[in-house]
């Protein structure tokens, strides 16, 4: 599937669409250049998926976590260079439990451990406010 977003507006309607189709032990995996939208589309997906908390970046934490319909687990790994970083944090339990809702930004690096199933989406900047959406695993 693929969605083509003009506007912050249209990237809100492409989370909603997302959000409905996502259920519990699901892992989204978002690939994406710096300034592509990832973090962006995560505000939009979390509030679709109940988070009332304003949502901000983790890359300095890492992992948020967010109380929604499920649990919901933003990641950010763009700092990470060692998968034992991660571990400490309990990753491959929160991503094994099955009990929430994973979202995973610059996922390269721990491609290994994940699961194949994940959804899997690729953001590019085509122009200033446009971004091209495509959706793998979904
Ligand atoms: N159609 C659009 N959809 C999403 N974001 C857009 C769109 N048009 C412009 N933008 C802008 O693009 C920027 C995306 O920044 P964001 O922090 O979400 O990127 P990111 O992929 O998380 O970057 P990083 O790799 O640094 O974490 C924001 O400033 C946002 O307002
Ligand atoms: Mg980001």
């Amino acid at each position: 599937m693929e969605f083509i977003s003009n506007s912050l507006e249209d990237t809100v309607k492409f989370a909603k669409i997302i959000a409905s189709k996502l259920k519990k032990g699901n892992i989204i995996l978002l690939f994406g250049d710096l300034g592509s939208g990832k973090t962006t589309f995560t505000k939009s997906l979390a509030k679709e998926l109940g988070v009332k908390e304003i949502v901000t970046s983790p890359t300095f934490t890492i992992m948020n976590e967010y109380e929604g319909v499920v649990p919901i687990y933003h990641f950010d790994m763009y700092r990470i260079e060692t998968l034992s970083e991660i571990e400490e944090l309990g990753f491959s339990d929160i991503i094994n439990s099955g009990e929430g809702i994973c979202i995973i930004e610059w996922p390269e690096c721990c491609i290994e451990i994940l699961p194949s199933d994940c959804i899997k989406i690729k953001i590019s900047t085509l122009e200033t406010n446009t971004r091209k959406f495509e959706v793998e695993g979904i």
